[in-house]
């Protein structure tokens, strides 16, 4: 699929297929390097991590487990508030065990700075955060996130996970879309 098939809605590629590929087995052979000798949980925030997490956890060499969470933050309006509800907890106990979340995108920072919180209170030996994308709304929050793939402008961004309205999550690149369709409110 490119950008054409999308019909009007996509406004252009920004990262395409190959560019997330080459990243991934980048990202890959830093974190097997970082984690080398430990044994790590991958914790996939559902549903916008599932293509990061499939195509991160096959370019590493490390054996490695996965886990999920689907959580909502609920927000007044558009803008995420940082108050997180649980939608699925993670299956098992993971005190005493290395974590790595994995994550699509970073925006306000607010959701996953929520996450590593209620993480850190269940006693693993570490948590840190790998997320494809970063918007640069996340400086703004203190949160420290080990591996980025790339930045991306403050533009509402679809494809490899991400969705607008469920969809466009299949795309196999990171497009923009058309100002038009979201009324041009990145933050949700
Ligand atoms: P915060 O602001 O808490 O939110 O860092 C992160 C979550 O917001 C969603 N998000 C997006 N989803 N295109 C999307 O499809 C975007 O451009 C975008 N910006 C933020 C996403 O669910 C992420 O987990
Ligand atoms: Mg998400």
């Amino acid at each position: 699929m490119d950008a054409g098939d999308m019909g009007p809605a996509l406004k252009e590629v920004l990262i395409t297929a190959e560019q997330l590929s080459k990243r991934t087995e980048e990202l890959a052979a830093q974190i097997d390097a970082d984690y080398a000798g430990r044994e790590l949980l991958l914790v996939g925030v559902l549903k916008g991590a599932v293509m990061v997490m499939a195509d991160l956890a096959r370019a590493m060499h490390l054996p490695v487990q996965m886990d999920w969470m689907a959580v909502s933050s609920y927000g007044s309006g558009t803008k995420s508030s940082g108050v997180v509800r649980i939608l699925k907890d993670l299956d098992a106990d993971i005190s005493g065990r290395h974590v790595l979340i994995v994550e699509d995108i970073i925006d306000s920072g607010l959701t996953l700075s929520w996450l590593v919180g209620n993480l850190k209170s269940r006693d693993p030996a570490s948590v840190a955060i790998a997320a494809m994308l970063r918007k640069p709304s996340s400086a703004q929050m203190d949160i420290e996130v080990a591996y980025t793939g790339f930045d991306v402008p403050d533009e509402f961004v679809v494809g490899y996970g991400l969705d607008y309205a469920e969809r466009y999550r299949n795309l196999p690149f990171i497009g923009t879309l058309a100002p038009e369709v979201y009324g041009g409110n990145t933050s949700r």
